[in-house]
């Protein structure tokens, strides 16, 4: 049995229409201007490769924001703080759409195997809501969006060509805010966890934290070059992503008294 691809649908008409008011500006961006012989083949097809998987991670965090927003709304979080989650999950659908076209300029995406049913992030089982909110803030906004803004900010700076950028750029300023959200919420509900609860999202943040480290560990290779003018990054950002680790997200969570192991962390941002 073939295992089912990661595609997407678009409806058009009202229904674009009302996305673009609510986040308008991505028609501007300079469409048709990417001449790809000025890259050389092989980076062409691996911006491809980041970009078709860029389109999968926005969706995921779409997702991911959906089942943060229903959880927060089972353990009654703050409103306005409920009301920005649901938002942000606008955003991640936003970015979607300008993360796929800008695959479709670089010659259309690439194949990814996945089922759509196993998209929303999974929680401990019979964990209350209050835990289950703090699990997908910590794993999706404390350490997921932590990380993507120093890699994003790695590849704008790289990026030459204005379309690239300013597809960066837009994703970029949105990143910022979706990484503050957990902060902000886990300093509403850390109080009302237990030791136990704590100390639970502190291994949960690290096992993250590692499912990531290929990110700034797996050495690039001739077969896989960083399309640095393209979307990609480079040591520099791997240096970024690694100094994220401590300063970005272990700092942050002790302040909320979910302390990640030290040694734990040390290793993990290794180089
Ligand atoms: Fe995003
Ligand atoms: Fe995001």
């Amino acid at each position: 049995m073939t295992s089912p691809l990661f595609e997407l649908g678009w409806r058009g008409g009202a229904t674009e229409a009302r996305l673009h008011r609510r986040r308008p500006g991505g028609d501007a961006l300079p469409w048709g201007t990417l001449d790809l012989a000025r890259f050389p083949a092989h980076h062409g097809v691996e911006a491809r490769r980041i970009w078709s998987n860029g389109v999968f991670t926005e969706y995921a965090s779409a997702a991911a924001f959906s089942a943060l927003t229903t959880a927060m709304l089972e353990c009654g979080a703050p409103v306005d703080l409920v009301a920005m989650s649901a938002d942000i999950v606008v955003d991640e659908l936003f970015h979607v759409e300008l993360c796929s076209r800008l695959t479709m300029e670089l010659g259309g995406g690439v194949p990814i195997a996945f089922d759509l049913a196993e998209i929303a992030p999974l929680t401990s089982p019979g964990a209350r809501p209050l835990l289950r909110a703090a699990e997908i803030a910590v794993t999706t906004s404390c350490v997921s969006e932590a990380l993507s803004v120093p890699a994003m900010a790695r590849s704008r700076a790289l990026a030459e060509h204005p379309l690239v950028r300013g597809v960066l750029s837009r994703l970029l300023a949105d990143e910022g805010p979706h990484a503050q959200l957990g902060d902000w919420f886990l300093a509403w509900a850390a109080p009302q966890l237990i030791g136990a609860e704590r100390a639970g999202l502190a291994v949960l943040a690290a096992d993250t934290i590692e499912v990531y480290a290929p990110l700034w560990r797996d050495a690039a290779c001739d077969a896989c070059p960083i399309p640095r003018g393209l979307g990609g990054h480079d040591d520099v950002g791997r240096a970024a992503l690694r100094a994220t680790i401590e300063r970005g997200i272990a700092v942050p969570l002790a302040r909320h008294g979910i302390a990640l192991d030290a040694a734990r962390v040390a290793a993990l941002a290794a180089a």
